[in-house]
């Protein structure tokens, strides 16, 4: 009994100093954080794990969160006075989670977009049910006017867990993968667990983030364990994340 649980690691033990790319803690703009009480729990607790740098990225989803970058920026600014005074030094950038859809290309031929804070990464989402039928088209476009898409949660869309060459394919495309740390449990089912200890173990994660949207999520996240033999992998998106993304 020993001799397995030495052999397990915490992930939250290599949290230190990591900057969150993904989450859904801004209050009361998709189905993340429902107010301002909910935000200030979800930052303290993720403090409390030694994360204080956030990039916020709540959804923008067509009719379901039709987010904007007003919107957005309204939200964190909310969120950071509340920050401020509770004397809490949280630093928080404003961005979102974008679903690939009809929508997104009217975003993108606006230039209506709030990509990290180097103008390039943006987080991209797709239907969990079905890829876009002009998901390449879609990519390309987004390439080409110099963004740089990270694929949220590749792990969680099941119609490719059958064809898992497509992931190296995502990154010729242009993407980067970004890992959930919940898949690294059974939480999104043993299907997801399987397939993201494939792509860590074959390196195809450039980055990790948390996709917390409420203290449920976060009582799973400290529960999250792994094997020793994926412990470089994630230290290397880790560091990855935060010499990418960490904030001044
Ligand atoms: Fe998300």
């Amino acid at each position: 009994m020993l001799s397995i649980l030495k052999s397990n690691n915490y992930l939250v033990d290599l949290f230190d100093g990591y900057t969150d790319i993904h989450n859904h803690i801004l209050p009361g703009i998709d189905d993340g954080a429902q107010n301002i009480e909910e935000s200030l729990a979800l930052v303290n607790e993720l403090n409390a794990l030694g994360v204080s740098h956030f990039i916020c990225t709540p959804h923008t989803m067509g009719d379901y969160y039709p987010n904007t970058p007003e919107t957005i920026h309204t939200a964190a600014s909310t969120l950071r006075k509340s920050l401020a005074a509770t004397e809490n030094k949280s630093q928080l950038k404003a961005s979102s989670e974008y679903m690939l859809d009809e929508e997104f290309s009217a975003h993108l031929k606006a230039g209506d977009l709030l990509p990290f804070t180097d103008d390039k990464h943006l987080l991209v989402e797709i239907s969990y049910l079905q890829p876009p039928i002009n998901l390449e088209e879609l990519l390309f476009d987004l390439t080409h006017a110099g963004y740089i898409p990270i694929l949220a949660h590749p792990e969680r869309y099941t119609y490719y867990h059958k064809k898992p060459e497509y992931y190296a394919e995502l990154q010729r495309l242009g993407c980067v993968l970004q890992l959930n740390a919940l898949s690294l449990s059974d939480y999104y089912g043993t299907s997801v667990k399987k397939m993201a200890l494939e792509l860590l173990d074959k390196d195809l994660y450039s980055f990790l983030g948390t996709d917390v949207h409420s203290l449920r999520h976060i009582s799973h996240l400290k529960k999250i364990t792994f094997k020793k033999k994926y412990k470089s992998n994630l230290q290397k998106i880790l560091s990855q994340t935060k010499e990418n993304f960490g904030l001044q």
